[in-house]
């Protein structure tokens, strides 16, 4: 007889999927993203986002039923600063109408929403002012912020402010494949202290139009190891762990910005998040090597035993979500994974990703840790950054040229998961049976 069971999740749990405006509405051409297709080389195959998943045309809607069959209680998803504000002196009613409508549809559909106010992509004005770089865009920040909050109000009171702003410094300034495309650490510093200083202005902004909001920012965790026991890896790890995923939310915690060269104090950060959201994929192990001077003489890979993704960027590392949450705990603020999952076309790997990484989280939250809700990125194949249509994270697939969904088996795993609250042998055995080892062992 096989060991049975189910792990049941606390009552109430959020089980969603996680969406980006820029990924999946399509036809916005006013922002950076946009600019950033057009120019040559930024985007693998040349691949635009075009009509994306349609959504600006209406195609949320079928989503959202898909979402509501299949049981999913709660949906995160991102508005886009560039409609609701296209010019610094206008902003646009239809818009901030159409978001609401959406929102709406997420509240009859009984699905919990959970809004993102940044998401990697700025109105064209905005960068044209420096971005991110200019000090200027705080303040700007917490104007959208406050006129997008006033509007959505009645229907949501779980807001992001910001998305992996740690992915968002690395990934725009550091190595250059988000728009604006530069390589300069202290512009990326920079950067992330205007991130932290608008975050926390937001978090007031919202406070004061929605005293019960709860808000707090979605960090992308990833745990970095030494390669070797050598001080030279170890140094590297530390290096890595401290500006990449501390940075932020610990500023927040205690007011010091920490940048191991110079430490800064932002104290009205203090304090400023209800909950941490966790964005975990895969961990990284690093080894530091004199000839990688591009890539700040750190060379980072995963571990040869860990089956990878489609296109070999995610390595499975279950373990990885639990020390993530075992991390983020420190904070002392409730937890939501804001995005998990993995590329793949194929819809091989994802059931045994999904179901193994739910079973780490379970077993993780025993320990009394407070996690409040799972997103899956994501519910449709959507436009992958810098990536292009090159990699396929929708629990349905997406035909770009037709619109088709495409129902993968991981649809009806999720459901299960989502509509047992909780995961049982019979899931694993139907949808994963190669999980069943770890999840739930003979002894
Ligand atoms: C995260 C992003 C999300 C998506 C996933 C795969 O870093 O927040 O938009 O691209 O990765």
């Amino acid at each position: 007889m096989p060991p049975y069971g189910t792990y049941y999740f606390p009552e109430g749990f959020m089980w969603g999927t996680a969406t980006a405006a820029h990924q999946v509405e399509g036809r916005n051409q006013n922002n950076t993203w946009y600019a950033w297709e057009q120019e040559e080389g930024r985007i693998a195959d040349g691949h635009k986002s075009g009509l994306a998943c349609d959504w600006w045309g209406g195609r949320w809607q079928e989503d959202f039923d898909r979402a509501q069959v299949t049981h999913q209680n709660a949906h995160r998803l991102s508005i886009a600063w560039s409609r609701i504000q296209p010019a610094p002196d206008r902003w646009d009613e239809n818009a901030l109408d159409r978001y609401r409508e959406m929102l709406r549809g997420l509240r009859s559909r009984k699905m919990t929403p959970i809004v993102t106010l940044h998401h990697f992509s700025e109105p064209l004005w905005v960068a044209e002012m420096g971005g991110w770089e200019n000090e200027a865009v705080v303040e700007l920040f917490v104007e959208f912020v406050r006129k997008a909050v006033e509007a959505l109000q009645p229907f949501c009171n779980l807001w992001v402010t910001i998305n992996e702003p740690d992915v968002f410094m690395v990934s725009a300034y550091v190595e250059g494949v988000f728009p604006p495309g530069k390589k300069d650490l202290k512009a990326a510093v920079k950067v992330m202290h205007h991130m932290i200083q608008a975050h926390a202005r937001a978090y007031h902004a919202i406070h004061e139009l929605q005293p019960e909001a709860q808000v707090g920012a979605a960090l992308h965790y990833r745990g970095f190891k030494p390669a070797t026991w050598l001080p030279v890896d170890r140094w590297a790890a530390k290096i890595f762990n401290t500006l990449f995923n501390d940075l932020f939310p610990r500023t927040l915690h205690d007011g010091v910005f920490n940048t191991i060269i110079k430490k800064d104090r932002i104290p009205e950060a203090v304090g400023t998040q209800d909950f941490l959201g966790l964005n975990y994929y895969a961990n990284d192990i690093v080894r530091f090597d004199l000839f990688a001077p591009r890539e700040l003489f750190v060379r980072r890979f995963f571990p040869d035993d860990a089956p990878l993704s489609e296109t070999g960027f995610i390595a499975h590392q279950p373990e990885g979500i639990a020390e993530c949450v075992r991390w983020g705990s420190q904070f002392g603020v409730p937890m939501i994974i804001t995005e998990n999952g993995v590329e793949d076309s194929q819809d091989i790997l994802r059931p045994r990703y999904t179901l193994e990484h739910l079973h780490a989280l379970w077993m993780v939250m025993n320990n009394n840790l407070p996690v409040k809700g799972y997103f899956h990125w994501s519910l449709v194949d959507n436009f992958e950054w810098e990536r292009g249509w090159t990699q396929r994270f929708g629990l349905w697939g997406l035909n770009v040229e037709t619109q088709a969904r495409i129902r993968r088996p991981s649809v009806d795993m999720f459901a299960a998961v989502c509509n047992t609250n909780g995961i049982s042998s019979e899931i694993v055995q139907k949808f994963a049976p190669d999980a069943m080892a770890r999840t739930f062992p003979l002894n």
